[in-house]
């Protein structure tokens, strides 16, 4: 049996890494990577880190507006399916790659598998809300990191093929921790003391592309009196324009695997709005401000870890200043390390 996977973006790479090696144990894995994400420290650095397989076809679609990122992306992995005729097509997540490859393969009758399936924020402006109902419903092997994933598709009226297998993610965590203690030089680098530093990401399009939200957010790391870690998605630095930070604020570059891990571990605590690192957070045990009106990854509100603060200055440097987490952290999302154990053994069973 042959998989063709497709990724695109950088929280894909991470999940492949779990995925790929155990996938190609069982199949023959071809994997596409759509050059949604180009520079080398938004994509080769994970390949190079993770032992990631170097992918079979790159299709090198970078920049673009939505509908002609994802277009042409369609176009392009339409061309790679009917050449190549895998037997199925998986994709992980929610991006505009996961959007394009799930329906070029629903088109042309190549089953889908979603890994991350079923997770919602209920914010029809997010593009990531759109891409993932959207892959959810063109997929027949639906791959689910929590029960209330299956719940939101069963209100939906999606419960066949879909199964629980954990959050692959924790695979990978669990993988690079170990490394990232010996090979992370970034504490040494950055001169930074474990406990001694806030961690921030901003990267959603709701916050960078909203002038009013990014300010918002910016004028609330100016007004913190701690280290501030800000590692800047290419978005986020075009949209910043000649921001100056004051001098408790350090901009750097998008980081590795291994350094995030580090820098996220060490963290007296974690400002974002990525999806990925809410979750890391909580198994990291670092609290977690979150600079959104809602989340997808609600169990780690609701267990007190993570605090759901929009992009309001005020809200945001309160969570900051008074945020102490409760003394108990069960364990979420599988988080066994045997997540992608668990999707295989189901790809293996569909086909
Ligand atoms: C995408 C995903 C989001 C995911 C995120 C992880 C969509 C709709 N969004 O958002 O779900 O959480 O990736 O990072 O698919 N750029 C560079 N260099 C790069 C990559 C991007 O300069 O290596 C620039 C692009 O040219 C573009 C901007 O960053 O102007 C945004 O990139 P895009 O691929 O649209 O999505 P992300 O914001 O990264």
């Amino acid at each position: 049996m042959t998989i063709l996977t497709i990724i695109g973006a950088r929280p894909q790479f991470i999940k492949a890494a779990a995925v790929s090696r155990l996938l190609r144990q069982q199949c023959r894995e071809l994997l596409v990577h759509t050059g949604q994400h180009y520079d080398y420290g938004m994509s080769q650095v994970f390949f190079d880190e993770l032992a990631i397989p170097a992918p079979e076809i790159n299709l090198g679609i970078g920049s673009g507006a939505h509908g002609a990122q994802t277009g042409a992306m369609l176009a392009a992995i339409e061309q790679v399916l009917l050449e190549q005729r895998p037997d199925a097509l998986l994709v992980y997540g929610d991006t505009n790659s996961t959007l394009a490859g799930a329906l070029a393969a629903a088109k042309l009758g190549v089953p889908v598998a979603h890994i991350e399936a079923g997770l919602r924020s209920f914010n029809r402006t997010m593009p990531e809300e759109i891409n993932r109902v959207m892959a959810d419903h063109l997929a027949t092997l639906l791959l689910c990191p929590s029960s209330t994933a299956v719940a939101n598709l069963e209100r939906e009226g999606l419960t066949k093929g879909v199964h629980l297998v954990g959050d692959v993610m924790a695979d990978a965590l669990l993988m690079a921790l170990a490394r990232a203690q010996d090979r992370s030089t970034i504490l040494e680098r950055l001169k930074l003391n474990p406990g001694g530093y806030l961690l921030a990401t901003v990267h959603r399009a709701e916050n960078t592309d909203d002038p009013a939200r990014l300010q918002a957010i910016l004028a609330a790391f100016a007004a913190l009196d701690e280290p501030l870690i800000f590692p800047v998605h290419p978005r986020t630095r075009k949209l910043m324009g000649s921001y100056q930070p004051p001098p408790h604020v350090h901009l750097i570059e998008p980081l590795g695997y291994l350094d995030m891990v580090r820098l996220q571990q060490a963290a007296r605590m974690i400002l974002t709005d990525s999806g990925g690192i809410q979750k890391e957070a909580y198994w990291l045990g670092v609290p977690c401000v979150t600079m959104r009106d809602e989340t997808e990854w609600v169990e780690t509100v609701e267990l007190g870890w993570n605090r759901l603060v929009g992009a309001d200055t005020g809200r945001i440097v309160a969570a900051v200043r008074d945020f102490t987490p409760p003394a108990e952290r069960p364990p979420l999302y599988g988080g066994d390390g045997h997540a992608a154990e668990r999707c295989v053994a189901q790809l293996k069973e569909w086909r």
